[in-house]
């Protein structure tokens, strides 16, 4: 950090600062006209000039003020003038304060600017703000940053990106670096030399090459187009040599382009024929045109996120954007969904901006939602929403069952608070409760809802309750008090439902869904939290959705009617499946009566419904509301049938895989192996090794998943199958398309699993020698080395991942993670390396979430309470601050003595269970 004055200052001026996070409205920005004067490739520094145009509002505090505030971070301000419209008269900047922890700098003028001669001004003042700054390209993927890959000809090659969401507009320029401040921006760059392209928000609007004066080289100065009124952090400048694909959109006619480094530019097809259509269904479900006048995707080879929905300008991380015939075909539907996710983004989030970041999982949960509602249209065969209740509502109960969770709308005001909130509860939670209202109010309603809400705020700043009141006009409920207690409150409810001893009576509970020890000792969990639940069933005998009964509700309660319902339908002995598809946000616990009913109906229920069931079984298992040997039971069934449906054979293998880890060293341990493999030797044999081309969409990730639990089953003959085909493709020039996509991660697992010592080194190679390596096959193999048991290779392994310079630093907390959850030892060493080599990891990760994922991950491999407590120990060291792991850190340590909690308490069911 560069300063022309020191933090603090005895100067008797007062000093403004950022409250609450927010910056002191002396004066708000309107425009911005932004020049990097000088950008080097080569020398990793840049400099600029902004200019901006400024209103200070007359009823602005009235203290005379001298000074503004701007956000700036990493970057050092040269000169500032300020001059006032009404007169021309002009203020020099006499000093510069940046306060580090605000990421702020005070520009301090040598006389007020608001104050004319006749007094403090009445009206608002317009003027003018000059600012030059220069800072540095950093490798920290954030602000303007540097990324590096190698050429075909093997050059190393530089290019220049920025990434500023959430709060890194302020490394690259100093500005107003909140969402809500709003402006119009027009950048303008100097290329260093007439071969480079740079690509921003807006089109190009001139171009021209000139001789530099210092050094006689051809430079390129590069103007584009003024944005509509925007924030932030969702301005873009990348700058590098591209190739490029495009197409134009059928009915909106807007021009789409993929850029990709050379040579790859083909690659980008599968995004480029799935972006452009997305753009013309998001425009018609939205009923707002496309307000930019291009829509770029750009591949960057070094890339925190997965993707970046900057306005006109997405940012990939490569693996995100390149599709070839060897790609998976689960990487495939990430892919799709990356896309429609940024494209979704273009209007809610870009157009229509959350207030502040508090706010951030309203346009990261509606964003998500609407992955799934873009999906079902473009590749309706993938069954989205099947994919959604298994991945993403799955995902968000699991993580909202922890005390360590939070609210959707949290308070956040630092940055570090800030990037730890881009999480499963902001993103799943956040589209699980988007789509239970969708459900509630229905899809039509629903999005005339949306339509509403886009047209109104278009070019404004929002909060959740503004979404709502649209929501609630068009579909004339009482939306705002049935979402509040789901966004506000932390956690979920139970529905447990309990039959008295002679059968009749049923009554039930609905208190929050949590750890039962926790449940048990904790005084809180008697004060009901009373979260709306709509609740559906489908019963035995019936094609009828029955319901939604609100329990609750904002102006009833159908509490009474309800259980009267399912008295009845229990009196006739029948079958009953609550919460259809799986629509709520909530668990539900049967009566063990009406479980067994459930079991043995288990097949004739709807593919969501068995989902369902599954995940509130192991979920009540996992959290102590029944036994895990009854889940065990429940599921035990499906290992008879031949035509399964793949997502629930997903979540089978997801959830057994999970116990696997769990109970991986208990002397029992072999026979659970022998349960896994009696359930997946049936779907092992029928999908086979070799992909059959009528085979749907969904198989070839199942064979995936069916044979790595054969791994886990440790089944002899699977894994020395693998290894055989293993060294095979070894041998073969190219190991890019040679096997299926979808099973080569499965296939490296396999091998290593059957000869570590001659896998792992081979996998190394593999990484090493084989120059363009696709990510995804890079990823796989840097997975499975992760995972190596053998401990001789961990430190090895650690060392390789963080300072071989072989693995990018976007990549590491994959095989971080493999290492960590693989073995106990491995979990260990992970944790130790950690601890040795803080310091190191901290410069080199920054304050992002990548150190935000590497301290969760890290953290996670634990096993006992006592390393737990150690680790907690490790962070109470002031010279060890977590940063923006904090949240990250309680969670996973959560989870570790969760886990330690339930191994003891399932020992003895489980050895009884397998004895039996
Ligand atoms: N707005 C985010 C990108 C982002 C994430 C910026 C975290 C800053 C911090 C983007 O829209 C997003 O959600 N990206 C996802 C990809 C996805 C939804 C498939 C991501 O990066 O994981
Ligand atoms: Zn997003």
């Amino acid at each position: 950090m560069m300063s022309t004055s020191s933090t603090t200052s005895s100067n008797s001026r007062p000093t403004m600062t950022v409250v609450n996070g927010r910056l002191p409205q002396i004066a708000t920005p309107s425009h911005y006209d932004l020049t990097f004067t000088q950008v080097d490739l080569e020398g990793f520094t840049f400099s600029g000039t902004v200019v901006m145009s400024l209103t200070r509002s007359s009823t602005a505090e009235a203290v005379d003020h001298s000074s503004l505030v701007v956000h700036a971070r990493e970057l050092q301000l040269l000169s500032s003038t300020l001059t006032r419209k009404s007169d021309d008269s002009s203020f020099q900047a006499v000093e510069f304060r940046y306060q580090l922890h605000h990421e702020t700098c005070e520009i301090v003028f040598d006389s007020s600017p608001w104050t004319t001669t006749s007094g403090p001004s009445n009206t608002d003042t317009e003027c003018t703000l000059t600012m030059e700054f220069c800072g540095i390209l950093n490798d920290q993927m954030a602000g303007f940053y540097r990324s590096q890959y190698t050429d075909l000809q093997g050059r190393c090659i530089t290019m220049a990106s920025t990434q500023f969401e959430p709060t890194d507009a302020r490394r690259a320029f100093p500005c107003w670096d909140e969402p809500a401040l709003k402006a119009t921006f027009q950048m303008t760059v100097i290329l260093p030399n007439h071969q480079l392209q740079a690509i921003s928000n807006t089109p190009i609007i001139s171009s021209h090459t000139t001789m530099s004066t210092s050094n006689q080289t051809l430079i390129k100065t590069v103007r584009f187009d003024k944005t509509p009124k925007m924030s932030t952090y969702l301005v873009a400048l990348v700058i590098g040599q591209f190739d490029s694909i495009s197409t134009t959109s059928p009915q909106s006619q807007i021009q789409t382009t993929v850029y990709t480094r050379p040579g790859k530019a083909a690659q980008g097809q599968f995004c480029l024929d799935t972006a452009s259509q997305c753009l013309d269904f998001l425009q018609d479900t939205y009923g707002v045109p496309y307000p930019l006048g291009k829509s770029d995707l750009i591949g960057i080879a070094d890339f925190a996120a997965g993707a970046m929905e900057n306005w006109g300008c997405v940012t990939y991380r490569e693996a995100k954007i390149l599709v070839t015939a060897g790609t998976s075909t689960t990487m495939k539907r990430g892919i799709a969904r990356t896309v429609c996710h940024e494209l979704a983004h273009q209007w809610f989030g870009n157009l229509v901006t959350p207030e502040f970041w508090t706010q951030l999982w309203l346009k990261e949960g509606v964003a998500r939602f609407m992955e799934f509602v873009a999906l079902e249209h473009l590749f309706p065969e993938w069954k989205p929403w099947e994919e959604f209740v298994q991945s993403v509502y799955n995902l968000a109960l699991s993580l909202d069952s922890l005390e360590s969770s939070h609210p959707v709308e949290v308070v956040v005001t630092h940055s570090d608070e800030i990037n730890e909130i881009f999480d499963a509860i902001s993103y799943a939670k956040g589209a699980s409760i988007i789509r239970m209202l969708c459900h509630y109010i229905g899809k039509q309603t629903f999005m005339d809802g949306m339509r509403l809400y886009l047209q109104r705020h278009a070019y404004g700043n929002t909060t959740s309750e503004d979404f709502w009141a649209a929501l609630a006009e068009v579909s004339g409920k009482p939306c705002v008090k049935f979402m509040e207690p789901w966004t506000k409150l932390m956690g979920f409810p139970l529905l447990q439902l309990i039959q008295d001893d002679n059968n009749s009576k049923i009554t039930m509970t609905t208190n929050q869904f949590r750890s039962s020890n926790t449940a048990a000792s904790s005084t809180e969990n008697t004060t009901t939290k009373e979260w709306p639940m709509p609740v559906t069933a489908r019963v035995e005998g019936s094609d009828k959705v029955f319901g939604p009964w609100v329990l609750h509700g904002p102006d009833h309660d159908d509490s009474e009617a309800f259980l009267k319902q399912l008295e009845e339908w229990s009196a006739g002995n029948k079958w009953f499946k609550l919460n259809v598809d799986q629509h709520a946000f909530f668990r539900v616990n049967y009566t063990p009566q009406q479980w067994s009913r459930l079991a043995n109906a288990m097949t004739s229920l709807s593919v969501t419904d068995q989902l369902g069931l599954v995940g509130d079984s192991f979920a009540a298992g996992k959290f102590g509301y029944a036994s895990i040997v009854d889940s065990l039971k429940l599921v035990e069934g499906f290992g008879e049938h031949d035509t399964a449906e793949y997502v629930v054979w997903q979540e089978l293998a997801g959830n057994l895989s999970t116990l696997a880890s769990l109970y991986r060293s208990e002397p029992y341990y072999p026979q659970f192996q022998d349960y896994v493999k009696k359930l997946f030797a049936k779907q092992a044999g029928i999908l086979g090794w070799e992909s059959s081309p009528d085979e749907s969409a969904r198989t070839g990730t199942l064979r995936g998943s069916v044979l790595r639990m054969m791994g886990i089953a440790n089944d002899a003959e699977t894994k020395a199958e693998g290894y055989k085909r293993f060294m095979e493709l070894t041998r073969m020039p190219s190991l890019e398309g040679a096997v299926s996509g979808d099973i080569q991660r499965v296939l490296f697992h396999l091998a290593l699993k059957h000869d570590e010592a001659t896998v792992f080194p081979a996998l190394k190679r593999v990484v090493e020698e084989h120059a363009g390596l696709s990510p995804e096959t890079q990823r796989d193999c840097l997975v499975v080395m992760g995972s190596v048991h053998d401990a001789k290779f961990h430190n090895e392994m650690l060392e390789y991942v963080f300072f071989s310079g072989k693995v990018r630093h976007q990549d590491v907390a994959f095989p971080l993670s493999a290492l960590s959850g693989g073995s106990d030892q491995g979990g260990r060493a992970t944790w130790n390396f950690f601890v040795q080599n803080y310091h190191k990891l901290r410069l080199m990760l920054g304050a992002g979430f990548l150190w935000r994922d590497v301290v969760g991950v890290s953290a996670r491999g634990l096993r006992t309470l006592k390393e737990a407590q150690e680790a907690e120990d490790f962070f109470k060291d002031p010279k060890h601050p977590v940063g923006s792991g904090a949240r990250r850190l309680q969670q996973a340590l959560e989870v570790v003595r969760n886990q330690a909690g339930r191994i003891e308490r399932d020992r003895e069911a489980l050895t009884k269970f397998f004895q039996a």
